[in-house]
């Protein structure tokens, strides 16, 4: 088979279509001959060197996948070959066949077709994880979304909004009337606008989803409401900075960090549990889409990058294999 191969961590041009050694399954694995994959962030920060894969894991990168069961472990019983799905993946949906823990396949929701299905199971496992499992997030709450163009972004604005929620997201304003569309009430420009000023003034969030981190804890602090949690999933605004405990105490409030791809296999089957359960009925009945920006063939992931890394897309950019 081939994948996406890094024989040198650097930019774009550090990932290389090659042969590699076939993927077969593990007892309790399934086999899935891959449609497409999406570019996530890590993957960004696996070619340069800063992400290794967890133990365990296949080395090409790529957290998720849509396409065929081409094989099924020795203990696998309910998924069949040829069967249609998309996958959590610990790494490795860069390629044209991956081997991953039968549960953390999940069927395709009623609708959405096979290529379009990889653009769902990151975004859905831990936008769900977090704003549900996590911060708790209720009907008529406030939830600020940072990052609303992102691939997670449009997800938990669309969801949000679906828990009936008030979604409030910072954007670039060339986004604005795409995150309006998907379900945000208020949309604010993160780059001439004080993100604070505007949150406190709607009564302040209930619930943050940040991918900012250390650039953004005081000020996410400063825009929580009473009960409010803040709930930290990307550090691109990086890892350190002060907390005034002072402020958090105040108001009650709660600051949460958390990871999905470092979780052992049981804790993320049982995500995608839920995630089937509550979430892909909404993604049938259409209240929830998956929102993609483009589809490139496997073969120039390294010009996926370099559009995400520009981050003028929005939603989720594919990766297809032929
Ligand atoms: N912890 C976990 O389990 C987990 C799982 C998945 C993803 N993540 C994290 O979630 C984040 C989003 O991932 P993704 O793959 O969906 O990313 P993505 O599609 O590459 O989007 C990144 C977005 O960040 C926005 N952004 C950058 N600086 C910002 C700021 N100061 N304020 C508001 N928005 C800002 C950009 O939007 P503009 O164009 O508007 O600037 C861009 O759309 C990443 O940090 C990723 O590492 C974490």
């Amino acid at each position: 088979m081939h994948a996406i191969t890094i024989p040198e961590p650097g930019g774009p041009d550090a990932l290389v279509w090659a042969e590699v050694p076939d993927a077969e399954p593990g007892p309790g694995e399934v086999v899935i001959s891959v449609r497409a994959s999406a570019v996530n962030r890590a993957d960004l920060l696996q070619r340069q060197g800063h992400y290794p894969p967890p133990p365990g894991a296949p080395p090409y990168p790529g957290l998720e996948c849509s396409g065929v069961i081409a094989a099924t472990g020795s203990e696998v019983s309910d998924w069949q070959v040829g069967q249609e799905v998309c996958a959590l993946l610990p790494g490795g949906g860069y390629a044209e066949r991956v081997a991953v823990p039968a549960g953390q396949i999940l069927p395709l929701p009623a609708g959405v077709d096979v290529i379009d299905a990889a653009a769902l199971p990151e975004v859905a496992c831990t936008v769900w994880s977090n704003l549900v499992r996590v911060a708790g997030l209720g009907a008529g709450e406030k939830l600020l979304v940072h990052g609303g163009g992102s691939g997670i972004g449009t997800f938990a604005i669309q969801f949000g909004a679906a828990l009936g929620a008030t979604v409030i997201s910072t954007a670039r304003p060339a986004k604005h009337d795409r995150l309006r569309e998907l379900g945000a009430s208020h949309v604010i420009d993160y780059t001439s606008e004080d993100f604070v000023a505007e949150v406190k003034q709607l009564g302040g969030a209930d619930v943050i989803l940040d991918i900012v981190g250390g650039a953004y804890l005081g000020r996410n602090v400063a825009a929580l409401a009473t009960g409010g949690r803040l709930v930290v999933i990307g550090l691109q605004g990086g890892r350190k900075a002060e907390l005034d405990l002072g402020a958090l105490l105040t108001k009650r409030g709660s600051v949460f960090a958390t990871a999905l791809r470092a979780r052992p296999a049981t804790e993320k089957a049982a995500i995608v549990r839920e995630v089937r359960d509550d979430v892909w009925p909404l993604v049938a009945a259409g209240t929830i889409r998956p929102i993609i920006d483009r589809r490139l063939p496997m073969s120039q992931a390294g010009q996926a990058h370099r559009i995400v890394e520009s981050s003028d897309h929005l939603g989720k950019v594919l990766l297809t294999v032929p």
